[in-house]
């Protein structure tokens, strides 16, 4: 009679660890809910959605860029003096180095007073603007 001990063992064991697998499945789905009362994150505190650039307003803000950036497709206008085009280069590129100069980034006396002046939605406006020029 050493046979049916170690059967009706191993199912003691079976029947354990099934027990202990389904509490630790009960435990998952018991786990308590987030507490409700905790406040939705402040709109405040997220990141700032990037601001969609109006064209039509850019357009005018970008009128005294033409003084340096040129006029047609906004290419250099002064053949002796390094001036980067600007027109039809991606939105995204020129957001970005025009917050860099504002932000002290990108150190350029001249550009540097140029973007001082902008808010985050004229610098979106003025970037989808001149990304629409043809180059
Ligand atoms: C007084 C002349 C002048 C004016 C006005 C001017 N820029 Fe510039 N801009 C420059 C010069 C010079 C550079 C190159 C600076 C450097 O090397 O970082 C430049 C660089 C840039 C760049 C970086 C381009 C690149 O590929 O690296 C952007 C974008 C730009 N200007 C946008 C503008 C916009 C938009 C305006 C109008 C609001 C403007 N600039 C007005 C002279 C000017």
């Amino acid at each position: 009679m050493t046979r049916p001990l170690p059967i009706a063992a191993s199912l003691v064991l079976a029947a354990l660890s099934f027990a202990a697998f389904a509490q630790t499945e009960a435990g998952t789905e018991t786990a308590p809910p987030p507490a409700t009362s905790e406040p939705a994150p402040a709109p405040a505190t997220a990141p700032p959605a990037a601001p969609t650039g109006s064209a039509e307003r850019g357009k005018q803000l970008a009128f005294t860029c033409q003084g340096c950036h040129g006029v047609t497709g906004y290419k250099n206008a002064y053949p002796n003096f390094h001036v980067p085009r600007i027109g039809g280069q991606s939105a995204t590129y020129l957001a970005n180095a025009l917050t860099e100069y504002q932000k002290g980034a990108r150190k350029h006396p001249t550009m540097q007073a140029q973007a001082m002046s902008f808010s985050e939605q004229d610098i979106a406006d003025i970037a989808a603007y001149l990304s629409e020029l043809k180059p």
